[in-house]
Parts: C-alpha cells; structure tokens; sequence
C-alpha cells in the first residue's frame, strides 16, 4: 500500500519523508488555508521534496475553468496531479485533462457509482472519503470495497486513494481490501507505531536491564 501524507505542511512532510513514509501527498484548499501560504509556492516546495503524486486542487466550478486552473497547477512540476471535484463537470475536466497526460484525483466520492464514472473518464486516483461516510453513520470502508469490487471486475486501471482517513483503524481495514493508497494525515501515521503493549514490554526490559548493571557501549 502506498501511504500519501494529506497535509501541506512541509516541516511534516519531511520527517515523514526522511524515514521513506511518503509515497506521495494530497492537499486541498482548506489545508491550503491551514497552512497560511502561497498555493503555488508551497506546492513547489513539496514538489521538490517528494518525487511521487503531488495533488493540488482546483476551485473552478465549470470544467474549463478546471481545466485552465489544472494546467496553470501541472506548470508547478510534473509530478502534479490536478485534483478535480466528482461532479459532471469534474468528470469533464478529468477527461479533458487525462487525455493530456495528465494525472488527475477525482476527489469528494461517496458513492460506488461516482467511482466507475470517475473511472470510465480516465481519473488517476479516486478518492473516496471514509471519514465523512462514517460521520453520517455510514459505514466508509463499505465503499472501499464496493469500488476495490467494480474496479476489479472491469480491469480499471484507476488507483483507489482512500481520503478522509481519521485513524489507524482506516488505513488497516483498506489495506485490507486492497485500496491502493491512504492518503493520512502526519499524526495518523505516527500513531501506526504505537502499541501499549510495545510501552508496557519497553518499559519491563528496561527496568530488567538496569539491574543487570551491564551497559553496551
Ligand atoms: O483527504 C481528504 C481530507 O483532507 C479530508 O479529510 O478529515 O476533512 O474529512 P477530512
């Protein structure tokens, strides 16, 4: 499974990065926002940094508005993908834009049938977003597998990209069904590594070793 880190943060970014966690980041306009900074500029920046799928979203609502916002973004590095919304005029963006060359995320997905059209139109990446279904009382990894089905029922090429994924539990259960990337916010990956188990067994052997008065060094 790929882990893409959803952030805009660049100081996160790079000490995820420097322990080979990143495969690839996704950012949106709210975390944009909550970065304080330049879209292109801090777009570039993770660029540099990270040589995977970079997704930089538009804020068009027409899909040649999309379309013009998707390759003034694709002029920032070629390892753009121009995030498009998963309505009609999204789908045309996408297609406008794949036949290009170019990789596109179809991003807000809720439903299975959102995710074929976003296939049959070429998308790179779908996201469909597990955290928002389950805050609604629906069942997000549901979904995951209904698309992880059709997909592979038909050969689409197009890669599953689970978004809105709140704890570790997401990233287990579509590793599971076999979704192609998590995109996870930094404090989702590091608590990945945290077992109490692993504390309370640390904790033991070290409390063992100090009375052995030995040391290794
Ligand atoms: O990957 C999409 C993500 O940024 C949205 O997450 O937690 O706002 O639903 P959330």
């Amino acid at each position: 499974m790929k882990f893409f880190v959803d952030t805009a943060d660049t100081d996160a970014i790079r000490e995820l990065k420097d322990l080979g966690m990143v495969d690839g980041v996704t950012t949106n306009p709210s975390l944009i926002m909550k970065s304080g900074r330049d879209i292109k500029e801090v777009t570039k920046e993770i660029c540099d940094m990270i040589p995977g799928p970079v997704s930089a979203e538009t804020v068009a609502t027409d899909a040649e508005g999309m379309i013009a916002e998707g390759l003034e973004l694709k002029k920032i590095a070629d390892n753009i993908a121009v995030k498009v919304p998963l309505t009609w005029d999204g789908l045309k963006a996408c297609k406008a834009l794949t036949d290009k060359g170019h990789m596109v995320n179809v991003t807000l997905c809720f439903s299975a049938t959102q995710a074929l059209l976003a296939a049959k139109a070429g998308a790179t990446f779908i996201s469909p977003f597990v955290g928002r279904l389950d805050d609604i009382n629906l069942d997000g990894m549901d979904l995951i597998a209904d698309i992880r089905e059709i997909y592979d029922n038909y050969g689409f090429q197009t890669q599953i990209l689970t978004a809105s994924v709140r704890s570790i539990n997401h990233v287990s259960d579509a590793a599971k069904i076999g979704a192609d990337v998590a995109t996870c916010p930094p404090d989702v990956i590091k608590k990945m590594a945290q077992h109490p188990l692993t504390d309370k067994g640390l904790d033991a052997f070290l409390k063992d070793w100090a009375k052995t008065g030995q040391s290794i060094l």
